[in-house]
């Protein structure tokens, strides 16, 4: 390791925070906490707002709970505003609460970029129109949406976003990121929940000097600036198409083995993650045959789908040769657990991807 305070991590620090600026489409402040997403998450929220303040979350799965639960946890007042699981959030409907707010009492609307444990995009462009008309602040967790898929912080007038480095930044957990507009500069003069860790004007004075609040992990920081390398060869448009293309050789493999999507609409499907809805098998028992006899490891469904769906993860470090390898095992297990599939035509539908169609 290196001495996080010495003349070797300020160069470091500088270039990864270059790095983020990139992958945001931002000039705002990006700050890095040694953290898992969700510290980014209460990061957000501590910094910008205060206990009693009226928030709006655009709920729409898992992640949608967790900034319910982290916004309670402060004592602001939250208006969950709850769609279908695996349905983006409708900005229209997002839109007449904001106008049902008569006296400007919704200090923020919290959404995700993508709701990982349904597999479903929002539509952020969209939905940082009708709020900006408004004028709450806009904060987003984009964990695990962040490069996927385009995200235009500034040109969407996006005040916070959170990310994390497990995701498509491709290194391991433990580094959270979260951008600050100057709206949100300005919400943190005023805000009054209570930090300390998460003081993003504390961890700014530090990274102005060259250096972080509290001490890094500093081993991450070395795998996020390698990983910059490999992202700003590819290209921002490059990272898109891959993650749109491997998202498509899933959804067009599974649908050709006759398996159900959560994420029906095309438009709204996610670039990080597909969840798929088991008809007559135990998804269980499949992801358990998946990772004992072939390696492979799926997600299965979080919260109230807990049990009920199967995920394939398609972000970061993956590659079109393993979402090929995945669907042939899903084929044999299929088969295996006593739902019958046709070998091979779910690879087909996959490759046939690759060649355009
Ligand atoms: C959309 C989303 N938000 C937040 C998180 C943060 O979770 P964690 O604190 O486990 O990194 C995740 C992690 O999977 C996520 O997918």
């Amino acid at each position: 390791m290196i001495n996080h305070r010495g003349s070797e991590f300020v160069v470091i620090l500088k270039e990864v925070l270059e790095g983020l600026k990139w992958s945001y489409q931002t000039m705002n402040d990006v700050l890095i906490f040694p953290a898992s997403g969700s510290g980014g998450m209460e990061t957000a929220v501590v910094n910008t707002l205060s206990p009693g303040d009226k928030v709006l979350v655009a709920n729409i799965g898992n992640f949608g709970d967790r900034w319910v639960k982290i916004c309670r946890a402060y004592g602001l007042n939250v208006i969950d505003l709850q769609f279908e699981w695996g349905k983006a959030a409708d900005p229209k409907i997002v839109a007449e609460k904001l106008k049902e707010d008569k006296n400007r009492e919704i200090k923020a609307v919290l959404f995700q970029q993508n709701e990982t444990s349904t597999g479903v995009l929002n539509d952020v462009k969209a939905l940082s129109g009708v709020i900006r008309e408004h004028g709450a602040l806009i904060i987003v967790d984009a964990v695990s949406g962040l490069l996927t898929t385009d995200l235009k912080t500034d040109e969407w007038g996006l005040d916070v976003v959170v990310s994390g480095s497990q995701k498509a930044f491709m290194i391991p957990p433990g580094l959270a990121m979260v951008s600050m507009s100057e709206r949100a500069w300005k919400a943190y003069e005023k805000s009054k929940c209570p930090k300390f860790y998460w003081d993003i004007g504390i961890m700014k004075g530090f990274v102005d000097k060259g250096q972080t609040h509290t001490t890094p992990p500093i081993s991450l920081y070395f795998g996020l600036h390698a990983a910059f390398k490999l992202l700003k060869d590819e290209g921002l448009e490059n990272i898109f198409k891959r993650h749109h293309t491997l998202r498509s050789m899933v959804r067009e493999g599974v649908k050709a083995l006759g398996l159900k999507l959560l994420a029906e609409d095309e438009a709204t499907a996610s670039t990080a993650v597909t969840a798929i809805v088991p008809s007559s098998f135990d998804p269980e028992a499949l992801r358990k045959t998946m990772r004992d006899e072939y390696g492979m490891v799926l997600a299965g469904g979080q919260g109230k789908m807990k049990g009920k769906i199967f995920r394939i993860g398609h972000l970061g470090y993956v590659d079109k040769s393993e979402i090929l390898a995945a669907i042939g095992n899903l084929e044999i297990v299929l088969n295996k657990l006593g739902h019958k599939v046709e070998l091979g035509k779910g690879v087909r539908a996959a490759q046939q991807v690759l060649l355009g169609g």
